[in-house]
């Protein structure tokens, strides 16, 4: 049984970013997938802090995002490396070239994902949030353990909580995500999880039988899986 890391909401971003911090610094060289969406705010913001305290350096380090829409402009404030660049990259000495976004504005969507896919065959960590409906990535219901790196076609679920999010009138039906094959084969995978309203679904992942309705419970065949949570995601684990 999964067993998650459960900290008190106040100490869970700086903890999380100190264990980030310590996972470079034992390998600053780390390849490192990260997300976007509300749960990692707060670590990013962690994060900045310790490197201006040169506790934390991602000078060596590689960063390859996560999922990207599809349809929105370069610089559009939804989309996710504007948000990536924004929170944490824009605000850390980060060399470009070990910057990998997805490039979804390329003429050919399928050489973009082929990169993608290339770039994240080898990653130290995977670090992810959970989507109201157990994805994780744009992995959505329906994507199974071995569900390559892809284009995909939204669920409603998904949109409808992206535009409460960002308060929007209407969000993309597409994007692109990384794969759950790639996920599970990176060395090491975080699920991050706050918030009473993820209590819900966070059991269903950990607890209930793994199955495609819930993406996330694939996470649990990983043999170096962390799930660090707040108290209030935890309240119906038991
Ligand atoms: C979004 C993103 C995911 C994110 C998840 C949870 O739709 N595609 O990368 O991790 O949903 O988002 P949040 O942290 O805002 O709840």
């Amino acid at each position: 049984m999964t067993t998650p890391r459960i900290l008190p909401a106040a100490a869970w971003a700086d903890t999380v970013a100190a264990d980030l911090a310590e996972r470079l610094r034992a390998n600053p060289a780390l390849r490192v997938c990260l997300p976007t969406g509300a749960t990692p705010v707060p670590v990013y913001e962690a994060l900045v802090g310790l490197a201006r305290r040169d506790e934390v350096s991602f000078a060596r380090a590689t960063v390859v995002l996560l999922d990207e829409w599809l349809g929105l402009p370069p610089g559009d404030p939804a989309r996710c490396d504007t948000r990536l660049r924004a929170q944490l990259l824009d605000r850390l000495p980060v060399p470009p070239a070990a910057v990998h976004l997805i490039d979804v504005d390329a003429a050919d969507l399928d050489v973009a994902v082929a990169r993608h896919a290339a770039v994240a065959a080898d990653l130290d960590l995977v670090v992810l949030g959970l989507g109201m409906n157990g994805h994780v990535g744009f992995n959505e219901p329906g994507s199974f353990a071995d569900s390559p790196t892809r284009i995909i076609r939204l669920a409603a679920s998904s949109r409808e909580a992206a535009m409460a999010r960002y308060g929007a009138a209407s969000v993309p039906t597409g994007g692109i995500t990384l794969g759950m094959d790639r996920i599970l084969a990176a060395r090491e995978v975080w699920l991050l999880v706050t918030g009473a309203r993820k209590a819900a679904i966070l059991r269903r992942a950990l607890r209930d039988p793994e199955g495609p309705d819930c993406p996330a419970s694939y996470l649990r065949r990983h043999p170096n899986l962390g799930v660090i949570v707040d108290l209030e995601a935890a309240a119906l684990l038991s």
